[in-house]
């Protein structure tokens, strides 16, 4: 496969702290898209990959990683590091992970805020934080060493979550704003999930991404979930809905134009289908671009270009 030029290097930094590029509109690789995508080369602007799929085999599937990463412009996403956790690190993960992510030039890497075990049991499952000051304290200390030992900052998603700590003291967006402050890391803003954890908890996700500072935003992530009436379940298995794109250009309009993606993780259909569904966020993108353009030409010039033009005009009337 013939290397293609970085589109990294002609797409425009976001607003982001880091400069982090805006890589487009994404979908998650996927085994069951392997044979559309080699063969196929489908315009995609960058790919997600879950870490944890390649970091402890060989074979195709890393071959397959390799070929992607070759033509494409490739994301970390883990599902595994359990930062919340009051277990030590797990050194040889992030040994592991540090390699994928330089094998593959990720553009950045990202896990999220959550728990996934504890006592060495992992329970496969993103455990809702309890969102304390002890908690803030002994996150931010870990998402240090991490960005440290993966020599890259960490970005961090908020997971959906079903369940709350009684011992709260603070609602998740004060503790991901803090955080990120104190550990200088960004943040995968999962739109879907701010939907379904504002359904199952009753707060306004329209506060929780006016409250989110801009600069961290480094992903986007939307989804389909299902809605059993009483509660949401984030099953990533349709479309996604109205009330979450509202949410998503809500949100696009104080970030600006950062890179989206689209996860569909269950009942995958085939690979159009998923990036048509991800393309519906060109919509609101380009949106955000002409406000940003209209907004650009209605500024005054800087002086130097000001005193240039008005030399120009005596120039011509003389
Ligand atoms: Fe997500």
């Amino acid at each position: 496969m013939t290397r293609i030029p970085d589109p990294a290097s002609r797409i425009p930094a976001s607003r982001n702290r880091w400069g982090f590029p805006d890589l487009g509109i994404g979908i998650g690789l996927r085994t069951v898209h392997y044979p559309h995508i080699l063969e196929q080369k489908p315009d995609v602007d960058f790919f997600e990959v879950l870490s944890e799929n390649y970091m402890d085999t060989g074979g195709r599937p890393v071959w397959v990683l390799d070929q992607v990463a070759e033509r494409y412009a490739v994301v970390l996403h883990g599902v595994s590091m359990n930062i919340g956790s009051a277990d030590p690190l797990d050194r040889g993960h992030l040994a592991k992970l540090k390699a994928l992510a330089d094998r593959t030039r990720a553009r950045w890497v990202s896990d999220h805020l959550c728990w996934t075990g504890v006592l060495g049991r992992n329970t496969h499952d993103l455990l809702p934080m309890p969102l304390t000051e002890e908690a803030l304290r002994h996150v931010a200390r870990r998402v240090k060493v991490v960005s440290d030992v993966l020599e890259r900052p960490l970005m961090l998603e908020n997971a959906s979550t079903y369940a709350e700590f009684a011992s709260s003291s603070m609602p998740e967006w004060e503790f991901f704003g803090r955080l990120m402050e104190e550990a200088d890391c960004g943040m995968l803003l999962d739109v879907n999930n701010v939907y379904v954890s504002s359904f199952n908890h009753g707060f306004d996700p329209e506060a929780y991404v006016d409250a989110i500072d801009p600069a961290r935003v480094t992903q986007y992530h939307l989804a389909g979930h299902t809605n059993k009436g009483t509660h949401i379940v984030d099953t990533h298995n349709d479309h996604v809905i109205d009330r979450v794109w509202e949410l998503y250009q809500r949100s696009v309009r104080r970030t600006g134009n950062v890179s989206t993606l689209l996860e569909w993780d269950a009942d995958i259909p085939a690979l159009e289908v998923v990036h048509a569904e991800a393309l519906k966020a060109g919509r609101y993108r380009r949106e955000e671009e002409k406000s940003r353009r209209e907004k650009d030409a209605s500024k005054p010039a800087p002086s130097g270009a000001r005193d240039r033009l008005r030399k120009d005009k005596v120039a011509r009337v003389s």
